[in-house]
């Protein structure tokens, strides 16, 4: 599968092109992925339609249940597949596996409603049923995706209970070059530092997409803001607060306060 993955992925990235489209899709506007609470609703509106089924329900609440997550399964699905674009190909395998399931049973839904509004009620059920145990086939694959490929997750949150609070002497800040950022160790972590002049900025190294090295990436303006982009997927940072540019990435890059002491030693502490 690997030549189709490569092939829809870049089609995906070509088409949605990095920007509010892109970023609203990923969830960067309401700092979490949009993608999973979509399904939950589109998923959630197809079980209901089941249920009503198997209890002998009103068939015209099943009918508008099953046409709300019809309606809902195209943005649900625009946003799933712009995350996955943006993803490892080990990931992306499990991916296009969900998402043949869930185009599966997306189809199985339609028919059963077309069928249902030409009065066909009993095989409309039928498929109903068929649609459902293949979208929670596909809802494992999905949960696999996330919970055990730690796609979506924030991968950058185990600041806090890494790094004391308080200062912790970093380096001198002679031995920092200007304007270029590298990456220096701080007890457990790795931290992103750039000098600039006698400012210096500390982010935690770790993408929050999926743990990319910040201090690989590149520094640019953004409407007047300095940022870092990620070198793997192209998460935007401002360099000020950390807070998310452009996604994939939902969450900030953790930061960390700094301070020089008398003898130019830098000393940073975690950002509460
Ligand atoms: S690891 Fe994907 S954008 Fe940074």
């Amino acid at each position: 599968m690997d030549r189709p993955i490569r092939v829809l992925a870049k089609a995906v990235r070509t088409r949605v092109k990095r920007g509010w489209l892109r970023d609203l899709l990923h969830g960067v506007p309401i700092g979490e992925p949009l993608h999973p609470s979509m399904a939950s609703v589109t998923l959630g509106c197809w079980t209901s339609a089941a249920l009503l089924d198997a209890a002998g329900g009103d068939p015209r609440a099943a009918r508008l249940l099953l046409a709300t997550g019809i309606a809902g399964a195209l943005p649900t699905a625009a946003a799933g597949l712009t995350d996955w674009s943006s993803l490892h190909l080990e990931q992306q395998r499990v991916g296009f596996v969900h998402m043949a399931g869930n185009l599966t049973a997306l189809g199985l839904f339609s028919a059963s409603l077309m069928l249902r509004l030409k009065g066909h009620e009993r095989p409309g059920k039928i498929l109903s049923f068929t649609g459902l145990g293949v979208g929670m086939l596909g809802a494992y694959l999905g949960g696999h995706l996330a919970y055990r490929q730690a796609a979506g997750p924030n991968h950058a949150p185990q600041v806090a209970h890494l790094v004391p609070l308080g200062w912790h002497d970093l380096c001198p800040l002679k031995d920092l070059p200007d304007g270029r950022p590298v990456a220096r160790r701080l007890g457990y972590i790795q931290l992103f530092v750039l000098r600039r002049g006698e400012a210096v900025t500390v982010l935690a190294d770790h993408c929050p997409h999926l743990a990319g090295p910040l201090h690989q990436g590149r520094l640019v303006m953004e409407n007047g803001e300095a940022c870092v982009v990620c070198p793997w997927h192209g998460s935007t940072f401002r360099l000020d607060d950390g807070s998310v540019r452009h996604g994939p990435a939902t969450a900030p890059a953790p930061m960390f306060e700094t301070r020089i002491r008398r003898d130019g030693t830098i000393q940073v502490r975690p950002m509460t």
